[in-house]
């Protein structure tokens, strides 16, 4: 019997068995048409059953898959129900048609014995690839969730994954260092988790957002080159795309320019799809900041599919849109030969969707058969506005075109980048195609923050101005853009990073211009910036979001799906109920006393 007992390594179909053990001598889904004739001991648990004229059929899974046992004589089976966990010993057969729907489906296993190891009480849903059981009873019973073939091979691709990180990153000399999670607050600007201190009562430690500040003592510490994968903690609203814990390839390095960083990140990125995907990702094109935001209306544009954006800022003295005023911002959207597609209903959503992003519109122009514009925002341009619009835009008989109108450029660059978005999805645009990454680069170093009356790092403060603009530090903060960069594929941030400020002169002048006074920056982070007295290294580098990196390689929509015990919504693990109360002693071991509102 070709067994694989006593071997040190053997591949079999898509597992590598290495001393699986006496219990068995295969796996399910590895069984191919070479295995015919192979005497096998399978473990598996029940997926399904059937008897077909006196032959009774069981479908097993283990981890590499799912396989079909024939027991030509139905009372060799014990009495066996779902997801019990089987051992069988068989004979691997030639199945006379195969079943295409299974890896291992050209070959079924004839039984000579079955035995139960454990019994299992009825799941509360079915565990199958296509499930319609709700998500949070999925969650709560994640351990049969992660039954699912689906879910084990999603995370098989995120172990991929960090192994094609790990490769790439110690090739090119980078050193593994990890950094602690119990510290004092960062700046990185979601709401931190705490975690309050017995030795030091009435203290808390801030978990890490991320690794920055620790990463960037590395490089002061000299050690030039690091990576981590790194857990992450941030108090912000969820998302589809967002958890509250989440893992970042964290890297940092010193000596290096933006170009060669963005190089650096460009290879990891393509050696990842490349190992994780088998995907040869093109090279990625550079898009500044601004011509993200103004063409695609959005700063981490979906380039999967071209439908750009016009700039028609000089329509306004050619107008008379309500609000309009000199140096109001107008963007539009040409869509080829959706006029007739464009319903009332249609138009409403995407009116709605404009709404939620603070605006009013779109205003809607259709070129008709013969030529005539027509629609609800004619009524507000001249003569000329429409000859400014059509000779930008050369609208086809059949096009449509959505107008937009803000006081703020980012405004009426997101508004109507949603509903490029939108329309995108409604026309299925995305739809097989390829991956496409990107670098939007050049984001500007402040936002001016309306509430405080101050300006505000776009990243964090301790990111690099660009050199050519360090003039505008003084003239016009507004206009100065960093050595930040983002990387971005189908639409998602995938990861993002900038130079670092070493010199502490500049690095005050920042402050300073950020409204934080001497005091405050001592009492925040004086310990971090005391480290830039002793001659830090240029430096900088990028993280990675793994549990993105893993959604876009697994092509999923849902962070969820790529993490094995992952929290809901409302940052809660369905599973455990965590978040849950301390005891009275924890808490009087704390000091802390809780208040319950309500
Ligand atoms: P940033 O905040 O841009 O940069 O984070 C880097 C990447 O981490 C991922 N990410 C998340 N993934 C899942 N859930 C979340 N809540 C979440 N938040 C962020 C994204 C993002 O691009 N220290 C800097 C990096 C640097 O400057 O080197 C940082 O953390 O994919």
């Amino acid at each position: 019997m070709p067994t694989l007992e006593g071997k040190k390594k053997a591949k079999k179909g898509n597992i590598t068995m290495i001393n699986e053990g006496k219990m068995r001598n295969a796996l399910c889904g590895d069984l191919r048409l070479k295995d015919e004739g192979r005497e096998v001991r399978l473990a598996g648990w029940l997926v399904t059953k059937r008897n077909l004229g006196g032959i009774l059929f069981l479908d097993i899974r283990d981890r590499s898959g799912i396989c079909q046992i024939r027991f030509d004589d139905p009372s060799l089976c014990p009495e066996v129900h779902n997801e019990y966990l089987l051992s069988i010993e068989g004979t691997v057969e030639k199945k006379p048609v195969a079943n295409k729907k299974l890896e291992s489906g050209e070959v079924e296993v004839k039984a000579i014995s079955c035995s139960v190891i454990s019994k299992s009480e009825q799941p509360p849903f079915i565990i199958a690839d296509e499930t319609d059981a709700l998500e949070e009873t999925r969650l709560k019973y994640r351990y049969l969730d992660l039954r699912r073939p689906i879910l084990a091979k999603r995370l098989r691709t995120r172990a991929k994954i960090c192994r094609a990180a790990r490769e790439y990153l110690e090739e090119n000399a980078f050193l593994e260092v990890e950094t602690p999670c119990l510290n004092l607050a960062t700046p990185e600007g979601a709401r931190d988790y705490l975690v309050p201190s017995r030795t030091k009562q009435g203290r808390f430690y801030a978990l890490p957002q991320s690794p920055q500040l620790f990463k960037q003592l590395l490089m002061v510490g000299g050690i030039e080159r690091y990576y981590q994968i790194a857990r992450c903690f941030r108090d912000e609203d969820l998302r589809a795309d967002r958890q509250p814990e989440f893992t970042q390839i964290d890297v940092e390095c010193s000596f290096l320019s933006q170009d060669e960083i963005l190089e650096l990140g460009e290879g990891l990125v393509r050696k990842i799809f490349l190992d994780a995907e088998g995907i040869e990702l093109p090279a990625f094109e550079r898009m500044a900041y601004w011509d993200a935001m103004d063409f695609y209306g959005s700063d981490k544009p979906d380039l999967r599919y071209e439908l750009k954006m016009s700039v028609l800022d000089d329509i306004v003295p050619l107008s008379s849109f309500p609000g309009a005023k000199d140096g109001s911002f107008v963007r539009a959207l040409k869509v080829d030969g959706y006029a007739e597609k464009a319903s009332r209903k249609k138009l409403d959503a995407l009116q709605l969707e404009a709404r939620k992003n603070g605006l009013e519109g779109p205003l809607f122009l259709f070129k008709e058969e013969g030529g005539e514009l027509l629609g609800s925002g004619l009524k507000f341009l001249s003569e000329e506005g429409k000859a400014l619009l059509v000779k930008r835009l050369a609208p086809k008989d059949g096009d449509a075109i959505f107008l937009l109108l803000s006081n703020n450029r980012r405004k009426a660059d997101f508004a109507l980048g949603s509903i490029r978005i939108m329309i995108a999805r409604e026309l299925g645009l995305t739809n097989g195609k390829p991956h496409k990454a990107l670098w939007v680069v050049d984001f500007p170093m402040f936002t001016y923050d309306e509430e405080e009356g101050r300006y505000v790092a776009e990243h964090h403060p301790f990111t690099r101005p660009r050199d050519e603009d360090l003039g505008y530090l003084d003239s016009d903060p507004s206009k100065v853009l960093a050595y930040a960069y983002d990387v971005v594929i189908d639409g998602y941030e995938a990861g993002g990073g900038t130079l670092r400020i070493y010199d502490p002169i500049l690095q005050d002048k920042i402050f300073r211009l950020m409204g934080l006074s001497e005091e405050e920056v001592r009492s925040r982070f004086g310990w971090f910036v005391d480290a830039f007295k002793y001659a830090a290294p240029p430096h900088g580098g990028f993280a990675l979001g793994l549990d993105r990196l893993s959604m876009l390689v697994t092509h999923t929509e849902n962070i969820r799906d790529v993490i094995a015990f992952p929290k809901n919504l409302l940052a809660v693990d369905p599973m455990s109920g965590a978040p849950g109360d301390a005891s009275e002693k924890a808490l009087e071991d704390l000091s802390i006393a809780v208040v319950k509102k309500d």
